[in-house]
């Protein structure tokens, strides 16, 4: 279906970027509307003086290495790198010869800072309950999983181990157990199949799973266990799965290990042991363009560098911030801003496991007044869902502790940029859109709140030290206005090191369309002022409510169903979820049951293959 080149034609041809923004409002219609920091912003943030940050960004285009190695030293390093960057294309290696550990970044070293005391996590659960989880709390659950999952089940730096929890402060200490001892962890996104976690499971050979008997959203409970030990037997890598039981009575199997009873008898100490710089900290499945999610390979050194750097510049983040970002740990976002970035900073961040409208429209305001959350980082869909539910449910809260705002995973029409704006941030929080993808591993184009003028539904410039164009088909940078396909033309310290056991696939997705550039499958243009206007993607795959998905990975969901002969996915525009699926389905010829009755049927179909994550999709 819609194969990649008919999908450039298109762009080539026919598709025309707006060379106006107009944005209506309650105030009016605004032409080309451009929002500057407000002095008090600027005065007080890390990067606040125009004229030297146009010279840094200049400096850091020219040499970037020199750039990154500077930013380097937000991190703290065991032993120094002998070279700041090896590339062999489409191969990079970054701080080579360093050593680290992603947890003592995260951890030990805040509280070796006297830091100990302060709210790492601050959890809030759907029915309104909360807690607090201090670092010192945090670094000790955290050294005694690590020795329970050394010592009782004998895991070692090399090997690999699935999360599949839900929103709670223990998905954290899962992963940074797991980066404590150099174990790459694989986390699973909650609402996923079983199917989807054979898969991941499989294909990267994790040894133990963690997970929890439940998740809470909408008020019901979301059956994680079960959904594992339905496929459990389909998964021979599993020696163990540690599970976290929030109610009282779900029972053990045979491969089942209670998380409170192992970590009981283990110390709350642990050495954190020095990895290398390139030593894989994580996979993270993504979909692309065929029936396969491909397993994104991050390394520990070059990530660290890269969320360290942006999360504290773009985020402008201070001390006493109480970040916020919306996204579950089981995507790209919760991995870089829910935690390393933000926790190798010692922020105070927020958790929040529910739905976004439960029990009320007004959760998320009610959330950031209880909470005192400075930071909030979110949707565009998000965005359009509550600006659809109206402002009364908003107008019963303060939101006076906010004092900046981001929004991520795709584009943000203006409108509801200019309503986050008005009033969310009631005209006073700067908004950072921000630009990047899973296998970017961090922001990579997005304003500084304290220098960048912003620009409804424009990310505005590559961050300092990334290099990024809009090329043509021929790969020739393109004319301001002209549309063309967004590349990256020097390596980045948290770029992805690959996919998992599939070099040719790595070769082909990323590195061959244009040579010498990363090529990232999203259409782009850049204004007369150089800023960047990012369209979306121009390959098979859709952006649904912000979460990427294959075309192809869907149409091999249906065509296994049984009363399936042929179907076609496409995305369709959707008010609020950016885009939705619409699937068109040729039934064998000896279906027998009702056109009302198979829709519904393959709609749980997909469900069940893939998991909640496509939502319910239009009859077509
Ligand atoms: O199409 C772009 C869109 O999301 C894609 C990456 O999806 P994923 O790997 O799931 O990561 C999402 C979270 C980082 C991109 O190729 N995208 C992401 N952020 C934006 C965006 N599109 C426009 N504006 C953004 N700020």
């Amino acid at each position: 279906m819609g194969s990649l080149p008919v999908v450039l034609r298109i762009i080539g041809n026919s598709w025309k970027p707006f060379k106006e923004t107009y944005v209506c409002n309650r105030y009016g219609a605004l032409r080309n509307p451009a929002f500057e920091p407000s002095r008090a912003f600027a005065a007080e943030a890390h990067i606040g003086n125009k004229l030297e940050y146009d010279l840094l960004w200049k400096q850091a285009q020219q040499d970037p290495i020199a750039f990154w190695e500077d930013a380097a030293r937000n991190i703290t390093w065991f032993s120094k790198w002998k070279k700041t960057l090896v590339w062999k294309e489409p191969y990079a290696q970054w701080f080579v010869g360093a050593t680290t550990n992603a947890a003592y970044n995260c951890l030990d070293r805040h509280l070796k800072q006297g830091l100990g005391k302060k709210t790492a996590i601050l959890w809030e659960g759907e029915d309104g309950s909360s807690t607090e989880t201090s670092y010192e709390s945090l670094f000790e659950q955290v050294c005694q999983l690590a020795n329970a999952l050394e010592h009782k089940m004998g895991l070692k730096a090399g090997d690999t181990a699935a999360i599949y929890m839900p929103l709670i402060p223990e998905a954290i200490v899962a992963m940074l157990a797991c980066a404590r001892i150099g174990v790459t962890h694989s986390v699973i996104f909650a609402g996923f199949s079983g199917n989807a976690i054979k898969d991941r499971v499989n294909d990267a050979e994790s040894k133990v799973i963690l997970t929890a008997d439940v998740g809470y959203r909408r008020g019901q409970e979301v059956e994680l266990l079960k959904t594992v030990d339905s496929v459990i037997d389909q998964m021979p890598s599993v020696s163990h799965v540690v599970v976290l039981r929030r109610k009282g009575t779900t029972l053990l199997g045979p491969k089942h290990l209670d998380w409170k009873d192992l970590l009981k008898d283990q110390s709350k100490n642990h050495f954190a042991q020095p990895f290398d710089a390139e030593h894989p900290l994580f996979l993270l499945y993504t979909s692309g363009t065929t029936g396969k999610p491909k397993g994104i390979v991050h390394s520990t050194g070059g990530y660290l560098v890269g969320v360290s750097a942006t999360a504290k510049w773009i985020f402008d983040l201070k001390p006493n911030d109480r970040f916020w970002c919306t996204a579950d740990i089981g995507w790209i976002t919760g991995h870089s801003y829910v935690v390393y970035g933000l926790l190798a900073h010692a922020t105070t961040i927020v958790l929040y496991e529910g739905a976004p409208m439960h029990p009320h429209p007004g959760r998320f305001w009610e959330i950031i007044d209880k909470h005192r959350v400075s930071i909030l980082y979110t949707a565009p869909t998000a965005i359009r869902a509550f600006m659809r539910a109206g402002n009364e449910h908003l107008q019963k809260y303060q939101l006076s502790s906010l004092r900046l705002l981001g929004s991520v995973g795709e584009p943000i029409n203006p409108e509801a940029w200019m309503w986050y704006h008005q009033e969310v941030g009631k005209s006073r929080c700067p908004i950072v859109d921000t630009w990047w993808q899973t296998e970017t591993g961090c922001i990579l184009i997005s304003p500084l709140p304290g220098v960048i003028a912003t620009k409804p539904g424009s990310a505005t410039k590559p961050f300092l030290g990334i290099v990024a164009d809009i090329v043509n088909e021929q790969g020739e940078s393109c004319a301001s206005n002209e549309g063309g396909y967004l590349v990256i033309k020097h390596p980045w310290p948290s770029m992805l090191r690959g996919i998992f056991k599939n070099p040719e696939r790595y070769q082909e997705s990323y590195w061959s369309r244009f040579p010498g550039m990363y090529f990232t499958g999203d259409g782009a243009h850049r204004d007369d002022k150089g800023y960047f206007w990012i369209k979306g993607r121009v390959d098979d795959v859709i952006n649904v409510s912000g979460h990427r998905l294959g075309t192809m990975e869907v149409e091999s969901a249906l065509v296994s169903h049984p009363a399936v002969a042929e179907a076609a996915v496409v995305g369709k525009q959707d008010p609020v979820k950016g885009q939705a699926l619409v699937a068109f389905v040729t039934p064998k010829l000896e279906q027998k049951i009702a056109v009302k009755a198979l829709i519904q049927e393959l709609k749980d179909h997909v469900v069940r293959e893939i998991g909640r994550l496509p939502g319910p999709m239009r009859s077509s």
